[in-house]
């Protein structure tokens, strides 16, 4: 069988209703990194002050009508302007670590080394050197989708010069902050950038061919991914002591029956479609997963197509590629139930690659974003699923959190459920299931500008007022919840 998925699904095939809600107790390891994430875009604001350079995000948000009640980020929760702020937040939450992302072009504002921006550096200097002086770990993502709107005049990822200009960028960061940044992720959600981005053209640069561009996009970042690890374990590796990976989406997957082979290969298909295209060069061979292959790959022959639209890597590419993730992080939220698709692949259904169009919604509580039900077992399957198929890894969950509708109040019990099931269902897995999870960042420090669904939902543990220019933010309940939860490390008897 393809990968490890039927080991997973056949070990909790016989998992009671009663079983999958009970709780587990214990703690968690002393080292356990726990924390919060945010991402440039979506708090920064100051999109254009300072020398600051436009992202795709800045033109594609500024156009009215592209976001619920045309919102954008210029200002968000104008953390460039708040700085000590959010560092009282973090501080008052009892932080291990906070992730955060650098805007490219805050740094270089055309995208390239030659448009050095001094100011910028020195906003993320400060923000550095004070999680430091906290004791706070910086895990910095090099790029959290808001490409400079001049690399996107080139033609952005889907132009092969962007994997040098990347590195450049990435070097520039090694070099510039390394000294003090030990915790490095090159992209946040490469299926995201290029599935949604490319494919479905849901988000900048808004491209919609899901035939190839998504397949040629992946290859670009995946080079661009290894690249920039090859320049820190040969420039910094040595003198910085640090480690790269990379944040990959990770819903887990159910078959619609497990007893039917065919629903378990579409399942397991679209574990490899999601988590596979960039797990499987990076973690095992270098090479796309087989089920991607056979499908979309040069074996699309076979199911009546002429062409293979998923690149080919060169031997010595793959070389590259092949271990260039130091630990495994995961970016997870949700769980589906997918089922196998009939309908012969065709240019008109190419939407359908990913075998999720199909995807049915697990009866389990919803949440503000309808296609993320709170399926807490889903992510012990998950973890487990990882440690069977990529060698048992050192596992980061580099994001983790539940959206509720723009709140009126400070009581998100909704939210301290999700939390207190889903980190308790991370304990079994490493308590019971022996996987090694060495952290857990829960997404968001604060509400901020959730992309496409603008300010309408949150996923913060502080909530922000955007209707006032100060931007108060005001803890949650959950905040209280999740200091507790790290005080306790866990859940102690
Ligand atoms: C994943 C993205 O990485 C993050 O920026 C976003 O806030 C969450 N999804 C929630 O939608």
């Amino acid at each position: 069988f393809p990968s490890k998925s039927m080991v997973v699904w056949e070990k909790f095939s016989n998992q009671s209703m009663f079983e999958k809600k009970l709780y587990h107790y214990g703690t968690f390891p002393g080292s356990f990194l726990w924390g919060v994430s945010s991402s440039a875009y979506q708090i920064e604001g100051g999109w254009n002050i300072d020398g600051k350079g436009p992202s795709i995000w800045d033109k594609f948000t500024q156009k009215p009508g592209n976001i619920p009640g045309s919102a954008n980020g210029n200002v968000a929760c104008d953390s460039y302007n708040r700085l000590e702020e959010d560092l009282y937040m973090l501080r008052a939450l009892r932080v291990k670590s906070y992730r955060f992302s650098l805007s490219w072009s805050r740094i270089f504002p055309d995208g390239l080394r030659t448009s050095l921006n001094q100011k910028g550096v020195d906003y993320y200097n400060r923000l550095i050197d004070n999680l430091l002086a906290y004791n706070i770990t910086p895990m910095v993502t090099l790029y959290h989708w808001d490409l400079p709107q001049a690399l996107q005049n080139i033609n952005g990822w889907d132009n092969i010069t962007i994997i040098d200009i990347f590195n450049d960028f990435c070097d520039f960061c090694f070099a510039t902050f390394g000294n003090r940044v030990k915790f490095w992720m090159t992209f946040n959600q490469p299926h995201t950038i290029a599935w949604s981005g490319y494919g479905l053209g849901q988000i900048p640069p808004n491209v919609k061919m899901p035939g190839d561009a998504p397949y040629r996009v992946a290859h670009n970042l995946l080079k661009a991914h290894a690249k920039a690890y090859h320049t820190y374990d040969e420039k910094y590796r040595k003198s910085q002591g640090g480690l790269v990976s990379i944040a990959l989406n990770a819903d887990w997957i159910e078959p619609t029956d497990v007893n039917v082979p065919r629903e378990v290969v579409a399942a397991d298909r679209a574990l490899q479609f999601q988590i596979g295209w960039f797990a499987h060069p990076i973690f095992k061979n270098g090479d796309y997963p087989d089920a991607m292959k056979w499908q979309v790959g040069n074996k699309s022959e076979l199911q009546g197509l002429s062409e293979s639209r998923l690149p080919a890597f060169t031997e010595e590419e793959k070389a590259f590629i092949r271990g260039t993730a130091d630990v495994f992080c995961i970016n997870h939220y949700t769980t589906k139930i997918v089922s196998h698709i009939t309908a012969r692949l065709s240019p008109q259904s190419y939407e359908h690659d990913q075998d999720l169009s199909e995807a049915e919604e697990v009866d389990s509580p919803t949440t503000a974003i309808s296609k993320q039900r709170a399926v807490a077992w889903g992510l012990r399957r998950l973890l487990n699923w990882i440690k069977e198929e990529y060698g048992d890894p050192e596992i980061y969950i580099t994001e983790n959190g539940v959206s509720t509708d723009k709140e009126t109040t400070f009581d998100d019990t909704a939210r301290v459920f999700y939390y207190k099931t889903y980190i308790d269902e991370v304990l079994k897995a490493y308590d019971l299931d022996g996987v090694k999870v060495q952290g857990y960042i829960a997404t968001s420090l604060m509400d901020s500008f959730e992309w496409l669904n603008g300010y309408t939902v949150g996923f913060g543990f502080h909530r922000v007022d955007f209707t006032n220019p100060n931007r108060p933010r005001t803890p949650k309940y959950s905040a209280h919840y999740y200091y507790q939860v790290i005080k306790d490390n866990g859940f102690p008897l």
